[in-house]
């Protein structure tokens, strides 16, 4: 059933959406639009998305495939023009195409994968505030970033021996970025985004690995047969390009013409996202999580100060090529006061240039920071997704979204085989996010509210929404937490959505649903401001289920007309009027 309206009076929380439903679900008196999906032309003379023939040039030119991370760059342009800016993590190659395996893709095919994958950016534009945004397919700032965009490397890193390859024997630059999850924007207005899991597009195949340098990045597979078109995939003939992928990358989208950067001081792991937050001394930190299950939360502390005003963009667009890496450490204070928290210290990797890994150089703990980790004993978590800092108290949430192999339990991963996932605050003391020690605790225990184990921050359990997965965390401008999920159909039964959750004041704990997306689709982004009546949201991978292809699509959304799944972003808004349901179907 549906919890009560929530006191603030911002939304009627939705009832639990069956994970067998084709439709967005938004809460009463609010309407939804796609704003741009797979393959809508992003220049004048690009063609028009047509499912049955796609090339790989379209592809350049059309919005990419599987959006996660989202914002919203408002740039003083007035209320109604905005970039919106979105990453492409991955593909679903059995939606775009009927085959019966990667082994069975052309050429062509694989290359319109490698041009759908990326980042990208459009001008969008909307009548007034009761209107739906648009984007601008003539917009100037229209960009596509892509696996042949070339990035420049910067950092400790940059230019090392294990960084060279034949195409590029100086080690610092790079063709492309690859499945990028979430991501963060910052105060000079770039966007941050994390290279997640790279490693499905690289063939290990007779690759040498004595140091399991490959293997502790889950390198271990057959790729997905990029390897057939570029050489540079396949590990055992072109053994750096690998080093190359991993890493927090850094765009520009004011200027379409910028060359985006990997920076190296950041360190490389299956990075969610970078959110960062400027500390009272003027220095730059930023948060980040590594997704694997019993991986680690990190900190960057840039080593120069960010400089308010326009006029020193240049000089904050280095901050994060230099400066201090941590790993957490969480340690729990015991449960006889009932609650999960504790204490928790930053250890340190690279400190003012120098290695803190006994034997192991700078470059060396930047490439491989998971092995390099390992050896300085942080706390192994249930997969660290999102970490982002709350910018109107410095707090910082961490959603954990599960972990099945969970079996050493600890107070900050305190649940078996974890299902359903937590969320976790930390505070740094005294509010220093330069300082090495914190405060934490866990703020949700997700599931079911009927499940005891399930934690609401002691809510009355009947007027909460059940929620599975935590993936991307998201404050809006009065800071309140935003948690959208990934993975509740396959462990509720449910479609995934976005929730608003107080954790302070009476509210506390009052989890409420706000959307819900469509089936075989997680829900990314987001970007929520309610008194702009702006929610913007991602369907990623819409009809992403076991038999589905382009002969049995599972899901039409953006119900477009084109009877296939296309992913894209969406604007959940009050119209001024209220609007019937569109879209899809029910399932
Ligand atoms: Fe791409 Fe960790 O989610
Ligand atoms: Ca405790
Ligand atoms: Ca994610
Ligand atoms: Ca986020």
């Amino acid at each position: 059933a549906a919890p009560k309206n929530p006191g603030g009076g911002l939304f009627t929380a939705i009832a639990p959406t069956p994970r067998t439903v084709d439709n967005v679900t938004v809460p009463g008196g609010f309407t939804w639009e796609p704003i741009i999906s797979w393959g809508d032309p992003i220049t004048t003379e690009a063609p028009e998305f047509d499912f049955w023939n796609q090339s790989a040039d379209a592809q350049q030119v059309q919005a990419g495939y599987n959006a996660d991370y989202v914002t919203l760059i408002r740039n003083g342009n007035g209320g109604n023009k905005a970039v919106l800016v979105f990453n492409n993590e991955y593909t679903n190659d059995e939606l775009m195409f009927e085959v019966g395996g990667s082994d069975e893709l052309t050429d062509e095919q694989l290359r319109i994968i490698m041009a759908a994958h990326g980042m990208t950016v459009v001008n969008v534009r909307r009548q007034n505030k009761h209107e739906a945004w648009e984007y601008v397919r003539s917009g100037a700032s229209n960009r596509r970033i892509h696996t042949w965009t070339p990035f420049t490397v910067d950092g400790p890193a940059a230019g090392h021996e294990a960084m060279r390859t034949s195409q590029d024997p100086t080690g610092a630059l790079v063709l492309g970025t690859l499945n990028n999850c979430a991501g963060g924007v910052t105060p000079w207005g770039t966007v941050l985004s994390g290279e997640e899991n790279f490693n499905q597009y690289f063939d290990t195949t007779g690759a040498p690995d004595p140091d399991q340098k490959l293997a502790r990045y889950g390198l271990t597979s057959g790729g997905r047969g990029w390897e057939r078109v570029e050489d540079r995939f396949h590990v055992a003939t072109e053994p750096h390009e690998v080093n190359r992928f991993g890493w927090i990358v850094e765009v520009d989208p004011s200027d379409p013409t910028s060359t985006p950067v990997k920076h190296t001081a950041l360190g490389r792991f299956k990075h969610e996202g970078a959110n960062v937050i400027i500390a009272d001394s003027g220095h730059v930190v930023a948060y980040m999580g590594d997704d694997e299950r019993h991986d680690y939360i990190y900190k960057f502390v840039s080593k120069n100060k960010h400089r308010k005003g326009n006029g020193h963009r240049e000089h904050n667009k280095a901050l994060l090529s230099e400066g201090d890496l941590y790993v957490a450490k969480f340690v729990g204070d015991g449960m006889e006061d009932g609650e999960w928290d504790g204490t928790g210290s930053w250890l340190p990797l690279v400190v003012d240039g120098t290695s803190h890994v006994p034997g192991w150089t700078v470059e060396e703990v930047l490439i491989w920071t998971r092995q390099a980790a390992d050896l300085v004993g942080p706390t192994k978590m249930d997969r660290p997704e999102d970490v982002e800092p709350n910018l109107t108290n410095g707090r910082i949430y961490a959603a954990l979204t599960n972990n099945s192999q969970r079996v050493d339990l600890d107070e900050a991963n305190p649940r078996l085989g974890n299902k359903h996932g937590h969320v976790i605050e930390m505070s740094e003391d005294g509010n220093d996010h330069t300082g090495l020690t914190f405060h934490w605790r866990i703020v949700l225990l997700a599931g079911d509210p009927s499940d005891p184990s399930a934690y609401f921050l002691g809510y009355d359990r009947e007027d909460v929404s059940p929620i599975s997965c935590p993936d991307n965390v998201a404050f809006d401008p009065q800071g309140n937490l935003w948690i959208s999920t990934d993975g509740q159909p396959g462990t509720l039964g449910n479609s995934d959505g976005l929730y608003l959750y107080p954790v302070r004041g009476r509210e506390a704990g009052h989890l409420q649903q706000f959307l819900s997306v469509p089936v075989g689709a997680e829900c990314c982004g987001p970007y929520i401001d309610l008194d702009d009546n702006t929610v913007l949201a991602a369907v990623q991978h819409p009809g992403e289920v076991s038999g589905a292809s382009p002969a049995n699509p599972v899901s039409t959304y953006p119900y477009s007309g084109h009877g296939q799944p296309r992913p894209g972003v969406f604007h959940a808004f009050r119209p001024r009027k209220p609007r019937p349901p569109r879209g899809g179907h029910r399932g």
